[in-house]
């Protein structure tokens, strides 16, 4: 039994609020968030388990948060399709038993989910809380009426019914698979998602900035607060505070306006995403009530019909990515350091933006994008009224879509990296008349909760003939794909303004290429059907020349994107491979081929071509590997910063070359020669960078390179673990398979391995995977002790690696 206790889990913060109150005499009574994910126990199974005394002793006890599609095994008969990942579904109950001391018998208690896939059913103690069909919404129910106090214990019950499936044109997972919380509360407190931040100018230095506060007071009492806040930047500083006097009557929302000015404020931007807070406390007599923080990042944007993307007043060309919620082989269960390992391996290519398609993120995640600076693109949903699939949101549209939207954007509001709301992917209403009147239904609440972010809709079909373009409700106008026609954009749509909301939908496979180099395959989908002139190995090449019908090459869309300055950016089809939509492939594939990085988080060529036009670091990289066969020619591909590259093979000179004004990447068709290919970047004759690239003998041994050797030991925190097959002089074996056994011991448990292939039949959560392409992962995690973690891999004939990783 799990007990919440008034000091268990308090963040920091509001313990640094306490000790001041406490200091200045006051007592505290604020609103605390708890984690709730420990100790639940589990069944897989259609069952009737609300009622307080049914006995779940010998169901499994796990921690959420917690998918168990990504336990499953693959298989081309499970309902969710190879579209959603072709892993089980089926109906999931959860259980939590926990006690709630008597001295806040006065308090009120919530419970916060922040997302269930799909049609979670909540009971506390047998009674009824209420359904939400959407797998994607964060949602709360009020407990207090039905809880005991002192040693009689509670139970919640969560019923998920993820049967129904094809559901979603993507792995949805199945579960509680994102955090959930235990609010406690006086009951006068800042409203659930209760304040509004905004930055209403900065200009001459100055910035203006209004917090809107909701007070909700259940008391039976109306009462005389004092709500007063403080911005606080990142040394601790309070940098201005207000004061407000006000009458919240019982049983109702009070509201009141705060204004502030910051003198030369920290601007929040894509290099220096700054943060303040701002921690409002709602006081009654000498009594806080509660405290609130509301994160802030003070910044200005304009989308411009001329200009493009303008961030504080300076042109930003969004570089963004599309991404699914999955974590590769921890499926959706969502991990903040996976989530911030993906950003990391982006922000490190050069990526700026990221759309969260097709539906609400984990909170983490903006959390994340917030302190990392991207630009978001937050999307409310995939379909509105007409269906994709069989079973999905559609049937749920007219119950629960207005609900939807507006948590949605009450909850994702304050967060400074959001830039853009996105009213919905690729939707079929656009052909049709009632995208009228649905688009404009949905802009209205949108707008409703929140004027200062532009509302776009992703559109497959880009004229202006569209019904939604034509509901007049976008501020900027989506283009999905159809980059041949963004030059023409101002001519057909005039004045309007432009984000590419989706766009390439480029294939590849890690490792796998098909010459020559400069023949594109456009591979349409199949997936009931082979595909015709498809690869025996399910493979697509990855030297940027193979892509899907309605996209394009990497280089295709970034040519004409990179020249436009209207063009204000744009979310590529998409950053990480994911589970499901295997296109071009039917089964066996089951994950995706657009990702620019694959499943397991290892780079595919096209990074570096972002890399090299992104960033402003030196980049020059080559490939293919160089393990062919005597008298095959090889095209030879470089993505560099450099404009001149000059290409070497075993010493003599195969040419020096220079990029034109358009080209993205230099190539060289070279007679395969076992050996060293290097690569030399010069700027003007000066040589600046080399890189090479060896011909492999035979695998030889095992290398473990871990990303963090260090992590927390808090039972979450994991370290992402690089298996290379190397030969005896470490070159990686590009054509290496060997299955690699793990073990380990200490204070970690495997929660996951990886490879990146998209017919990759071993479960995720194996602790046996294949190497592909010389590569795989196995993702480690802490237990809540501190110690010594011992991954050792083995293979055979291959003497066997270890690698030791801290936890504390
Ligand atoms: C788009 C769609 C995405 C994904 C992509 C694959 O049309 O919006 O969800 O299916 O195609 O190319």
């Amino acid at each position: 039994m799990s007990k919440i206790k008034t000091q268990m889990m308090k963040t920091k913060q509001l313990l640094s609020i306490a000790i001041y109150l406490i200091l200045s005499g006051m007592t505290v009574f604020s609103s605390e968030k708890t984690s709730f994910n420990k100790g639940w126990k589990f069944i897989n199974k259609d069952t009737i388990a609300s009622a307080i005394n049914f006995d779940d002793s010998r169901w499994r006890t796990l921690n959420l948060p917690h998918d168990w599609s990504v336990e499953g095994t693959f298989d081309e008969k499970n309902p969710s399709t190879p579209g959603g990942g072709a892993l089980p579904g089926g109906i999931g109950w959860y259980r939590k038993t926990f006690t709630i001391e008597k001295a806040d018998s006065g308090k009120l208690f919530f419970i916060d989910f922040d997302g269930v896939y799909r049609n979670s059913e909540v009971w506390i103690n047998g009674q009824y809380l209420g359904k939400r069909p959407n797998g994607y919404i964060s949602f709360r129910y009020e407990l207090t009426p039905y809880l005991h106090y002192g040693n009689t214990p509670n139970v919640i019950a969560v019923k998920v019914d993820n049967s129904k499936q094809p559901n979603s044109r993507w792995y949805s997972g199945s579960g509680i698979y994102r955090n959930v919380w235990i609010i406690k509360s006086e009951k006068i407190r800042v409203d659930h998602w209760g304040t509004f931040i905004k930055t209403l100018k900065d200009s001459a230095g100055i910035a203006i900035i209004e917090l809107d506060i909701k007070i909700k007071n259940t008391s039976g009492k109306s009462a005389q607060l004092t709500v007063k806040s403080e911005i606080i930047d990142q040394k601790g500083i309070v940098v201005d505070n207000r004061k407000s006097k006000i009458l919240s009557p019982n049983n109702a929302i009070s509201g009141t306006k705060q204004l502030f000015e910051i003198e030369k404020p920290n601007l929040w931007s894509v290099e220096n995403p700054y943060l303040y807070k701002v921690v409002t406390t709602v006081i009654s007599g000498k009594k806080v009530l509660d405290t609130y923080e509301t994160p802030l990042g003070i910044r200005t944007f304009t989308f411009d019909a001329n200009k493009g993307f303008l961030l504080n007043g300076k042109k930003v060309k969004i570089n963004g990515v599309c991404n699914h919620h999955d974590l590769g082989c921890l499926g959706a269960a969502i991990n903040v350091r996976a989530l911030e390992r993906q950003l990391e391996i982006l922000k490190s290519m050069g990526v700026n933006g990221i759309r969260t398609s097709h539906n609400p993120p984990a909170p983490e995640l903006l959390d994340l994008c917030d302190k990392m600076g991207f630009i978001v693109m937050d999307e409310a949903f995939d379909m509105w009224k007409k269906k994709k699939t069989e079973f999905d949101y559609s049937l749920d549209w007219d119950v629960w879509h207005k609900q939807d939207l507006e948590d949605f954007v009450l909850r994702d509001r304050n967060h400074p990296s959001v830039f853009i709301w996105s009213i919905g992917n690729e939707i079929l209403e656009q052909w049709d008349s009632t995208g009228i009147t649905i688009g404009k239904e949905l802009a209205t609440i949108v707008r409703s909760l929140d004027a200062t972010r532009p509302i776009t809709s992703a559109l497959n079909d880009p004229n202006p003939n569209n019904y939604i373009y034509q509901s007049g409700s976008l501020d900027l106008v989506g283009f999905n794909y159809h980059h041949q026609d963004f030059a023409n954009f101002p001519k057909n749509f005039p004045n309007q303004k432009f984000i590419a909301t989706e766009t390439v939908s480029a294939l590849a496979t890690r490792g796998s290429y098909d010459m020559p180099a400069d023949t594109i395959k456009r591979w349409p989908q199949a997936w009931d059907k082979p595909l015709v002139g498809g690869n025996k190995d399910f493979s697509c090449s990855s030297y940027d020349n193979c892509s899907a019908p309605w996209g394009s090459t990497h280089e295709e869309t970034w040519k004409i994107m990179k020249k436009n300055d209207f063009l204000s950016g744009q979310y590529i089809w998409t950053g990480f491979d994911y589970i499901g939509e295997p296109t071009p492939y039917p089964w066996p594939a089951r994950s995706s081929y657009f990702g620019i990085v694959d499943i397991a988080g290892f780079p595919k060529n096209a990074f570096y071509l972002y890399q090299s036009e992104w960033t402003s670091k030196p980049v020059l990289h080559i490939f293919p590997h160089w393990n062919w066969k005597a008298g095959d020619t090889i095209d030879v591909w470089a993505y560099s910063s450099f404009r001149t590259v000059e290409l070497f093979l075993n010493g003599k000179s195969v040419g020096k070359k220079t990029k034109g004004t358009d080209d993205l990447h230099l190539s060289w068709r070279v007679p395969f020669e076992a050996g060293t290919l290097k690569a030399i970047g010069y700027i003007g004759e000066k040589a600046e960078m080399a890189t090479e690239v060896k011909t492999a003998g035979e695998p030889a041994k095992i290398i473990l390179e871990a990303d963090r050797q260090t992590i927390k030991a808090d039972g979450s925190d994991l370290s992402f673990v690089t298996v290379k097959v190397v030969d005896k002089d470490g070159v990686v074996v590009p054509y290496a398979d060997n299955q690699i056994q793990f073990s380990i011991s200490g204070e970690g448990t495997i929660v996951g391995t990886d490879n990146g292939s998209q017919i990759s039949m071993e479960p995720f959560k194996s602790s046996s995977r294949k190497a592909f392409h010389g590569l795989c992962l196995a993702v480690v995690q802490s237990t809540e002790k501190q110690g010594q973690i011992t991954l050792k891999a083995t293979a055979d004939k291959l003497p066997q690696a270890e690698i030791i990783i801290q936890s504390k």
